[in-house]
């Protein structure tokens, strides 16, 4: 296995850190409308109850460490270091504490707040809320979460498919694959030739287009999978 490869994660990669996951059984989004707590209209709504949201995943961040699957892909970087891009659906930081560089938040990051009156961003790591001034333009009312709501555009597409193109192995772990444009990423990755795999704990929404299938716990089934690519170097 040679070549260019792009990694696609997402919450199921951080659960096993004690990550809250989406879609699973007492994940996030049965505990919270989404519509309330990450589309722009929920915050418009109640912005205090969005900033309460994300400071306590925030906080969350200080609670968990990365697992052998986030490490398991920064070792693949760091020994396959020109050929690999790892896109993540995941606001946490573990990647990048894992060791990860080559790294794109899709959906933007916990650590980061953005001021809309100005547009800066800023790295964060307190608490947000409606009263805290931008350090930039100094007005308040307008600093958010640095992440991707519901209707907006995720970040760095163009750079994404730029990889995807250009792939070989493209390989999907921990995603549930309910959330474009990330779900159809690996369609990209298979008209480009690549061979597509999907390392999670249950059949995706997508499974039905990758060319190989594993299903197990991503702290397993990753490190495995990273062992066979760099054998097969
Ligand atoms: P989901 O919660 O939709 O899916 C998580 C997937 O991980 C599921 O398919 C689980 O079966 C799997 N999983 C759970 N534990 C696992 C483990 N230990 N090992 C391997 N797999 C495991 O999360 P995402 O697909 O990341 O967006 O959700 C995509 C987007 O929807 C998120 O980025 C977020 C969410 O709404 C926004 O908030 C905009």
């Amino acid at each position: 296995m040679a070549g260019s490869i792009v990694i696609l994660t997402g919450a199921g990669v951080s659960a096993e850190s004690g990550v809250e996951t989406f879609r699973d059984k007492d994940g996030l989004w049965s505990k919270f409308d989404y519509r309330e707590v990450a589309t722009p209209e929920g915050f418009s709504a109640n912005p205090a109850l969005v900033h309460t949201f994300y400071n306590q995943r925030r906080e969350g961040l200080a609670k968990v460490a990365p697992n052998a699957a986030h490490v398991a892909l920064a070792r693949l970087e760091r020994e396959r270091s020109d050929e690999v891009t790892l896109v993540t659906q995941n606001i946490d930081d573990l990647h990048e504490r894992a060791g990860s560089r080559n790294l794109i938040h899709m959906h933007g990051e916990l650590a980061k707040a953005l001021c809309g009156r100005c547009g800066m961003r800023h790295d964060w790591r307190e608490t947000l809320s409606t009263q805290v001034p931008c350090p930039a333009c100094g007005k308040t009312g307008g600093m958010r979460p640095d992440v991707v709501w519901f209707g907006e555009m995720p970040y760095h597409m163009e750079r994404i498919y730029e990889a995807l193109r250009a792939c070989d192995l493209f390989i999907a772990i921990g995603t549930s694959g309910n959330v474009y444009p990330a779900a159809q990423f690996v369609q990209e990755a298979g008209r480009a030739g690549a061979h597509t795999v999907e390392l999670n704990l249950e059949p995706s929404e997508t499974v039905s287009d990758f060319g190989e299938v594993i299903h197990g716990p991503a702290s397993r089934v990753a490190p495995e999978y990273v062992d066979r690519v760099l054998r097969a170097k």
